[in-house]
């Protein structure tokens, strides 16, 4: 029953813990930043330091808000590398009901009080037990805090985010980069002429 009920299933293994969910389709970017410690050690050592819970966020155009979780943080400017208070947060809202386009990116850090949330969230969008309506009770009991991501994600649960991050990847790649470039160069003409 999706992700909300698949984390559920991981109870046994993680005791009452708190713990982090990677969504492995998700692929985080920093490659181009000058970060001391990566996002993740940042939400962990936040959640260490707060108790706070912690989702990963990252602005997406508006034609995208719709595929992905949506948070509030009753319009406050978020700073990359920092976490902020939300207010709300709902599974893929349409344009006219989303409360920003501040996106969830695919890495938590929760309290374990989100255990016994997650085995009584019903179904909710698409039919699926949602990770993201379980979070939204835990902020009726604790403060969870958006964190802004520093880089920039792929989201490779879609077919052009899959093959834009491996032309991403594969053009930096010191042993695939140059075959790559040949290639697309070998494409321009067909590139050029393409409709639009
Ligand atoms: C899941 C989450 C969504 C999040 C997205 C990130 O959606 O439910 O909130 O924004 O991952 O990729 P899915 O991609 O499984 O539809």
């Amino acid at each position: 029953k999706d992700l909300g009920h698949a984390i559920a299933c991981a109870r046994p293994c993680i005791g009452n813990s708190p713990f982090v969910v990677m969504l492995p389709d998700v692929l985080i970017d920093d490659a181009a930043c000058d970060l001391s410690k990566d996002n993740l050690t940042e939400m962990i050592n936040n959640f260490r330091h707060s108790h706070k819970s912690q989702v990963m966020v990252e602005a997406v155009p508006d034609n995208q808000v719709s595929n992905y979780g949506i948070v509030d943080c009753a319009g406050v400017v978020l700073n990359q590398g920092k976490a902020t208070p939300m207010l709300a947060m709902v599974e893929k809202p349409t344009l006219k009901d989303a409360p920003s386009n501040q996106s969830v990116v695919g890495r938590y850090v929760l309290s374990h009080a989100i255990w016994d949330i997650l085995e009584s969230t019903p179904v909710g969008a698409g039919g699926e037990v949602q990770l993201t309506d379980a979070i939204a009770t835990l902020m009726e009991f604790e403060t969870v805090e958006a964190y802004s991501m520093v880089g920039k994600s792929h989201d490779c649960g879609s077919k052009v985010g899959y093959m834009l991050a491996n032309m991403e990847y594969g053009l930096r790649h010191c042993e695939v980069k140059q075959a790559m470039t040949d290639f697309i160069i070998s494409q321009r003409h067909s590139l050029v002429n393409a409709e639009p």
